[in-house]
């Protein structure tokens, strides 16, 4: 019998691609750069499987050319703001992610941001490397200490809720969260929490405000100028989730203003170009989308699209069907 052809958008850790092309016709991307959208839908109309990232846009047109031939995406990564799902429900197709395997890092991501930002760690090393430090002083390159704040989350699934679990336990500080659904309340008290009705109301009370939400047409610009402005003015704004949830050029004139005191980013509105006006400001980290990577995560991820891929094409149903 014919092995089932899958493709692969980008080079994936090279144990994962082994594992896959011991059982699948496997194409890889060997020279790991972004498939054009014909070379997409190329893709989709000679596949069984394509597996694609977050730097995949998979608009109507290019599921569209999957009609007929291509069965399941199995996509590497949780968020797929990057693909059209009603498309794929229209054309029958699969769409599988990588949710649990990725908790915990880009947890850290977010907990790593807001240390970056609020202790002034990536305007230090910068200071360092210019060398222009010239000595220890009490007023040195003040920042604000984390332990006792508030971090607002926005977003209360599996990844805010262990940011809440490493910023309360940590570092002693309170969460607030606001979440389309309340958590059970045994939850709330293992992590502190605090349910907040309202994304304004959580915006005025945070410190720290960190973003967990999905991203995608409902929540697009979720964080506007108008709710920018009801920050306090020494909050930062945290974004480990999808950059559409902020309009980053109200962000950029929020930052320059001081309306609010700091950002640390991870994502961006469209990847990988970035609001030129935040590369001169010093009050924002800047990370390259970095949240789940790390060896053993990249490898977990891998492996859960394979495992999802062996259900499918052994008649099972996948574990992470999204639709
Ligand atoms: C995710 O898993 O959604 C990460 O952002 C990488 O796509």
């Amino acid at each position: 019998m014919n092995r089932p052809k899958v493709l692969l958008t980008r080079r994936w850790p090279d144990e994962v691609e082994q594992y896959l092309a011991e059982r699948y016709e496997l194409t890889r991307n060997v020279e790991d750069r972004p498939l054009t959208a014909d070379e997409l839908r190329e893709a989709m109309a000679t596949h069984d499987a394509v597996c694609p990232t977050v730097s995949d846009r998979l608009d109507a047109s290019i599921v569209d050319a999957g009609r007929g031939r291509l069965r399941i995406l199995g996509n590497f990564g949780v968020g797929v703001s990057h693909i059209d799902l009603e498309a794929c429900r229209r054309a029958g197709i699969v769409v599988t992610n990588t949710p649990d395997v990725l908790t915990e890092c880009t947890a850290d991501i977010a907990i790593t941001l807001m240390l970056m930002v609020a202790r002034r760690a990536g305007e230090g090393e910068r200071h360092v490397r210019a060398r222009a430090w010239t000595g220890w002083r009490p007023t040195h390159m003040m920042g604000t200490r984390l332990s006792g704040k508030t971090l607002g989350l926005i977003g209360f699934g599996r990844i805010g809720q262990a940011t809440a679990r490493k910023a309360h336990l940590g570092f002693g500080m309170q969460i607030l969260y606001y979440s389309r659904r309340r958590a059970a309340p045994e939850i709330e008290a293992a992590l502190g929490a605090r349910f907040c009705p309202t994304v304004e109301e959580l915006l005025g009370a945070s410190d720290f405000v960190s973003l967990h939400c999905p991203g995608g047409a409902e929540t697009r610009h979720l964080l506007d100028a108008k709710r920018l402005a009801l920050m306090k003015p020494t909050a930062f704004l945290i974004n480990t989730a999808r950059g559409e949830v902020v309009d980053e050029q109200a962000l950029a004139a929020a930052l320059r203003s001081g309306s609010i005191a700091g950002a640390g980013l991870d994502v961006y509105e469209h990847e990988p170009r970035i609001t030129e006006a935040l590369f001169e400001l010093e009050n924002v980290v800047l990370l390259p989308h970095l949240g789940s990577a790390t060896r053993e995560t990249r490898v977990a991820m891998g492996m859960r699209v394979a495992e999802n891929l062996d259900l499918f094409f052994s008649g099972r149903a996948p574990r992470d069907r999204v639709c």
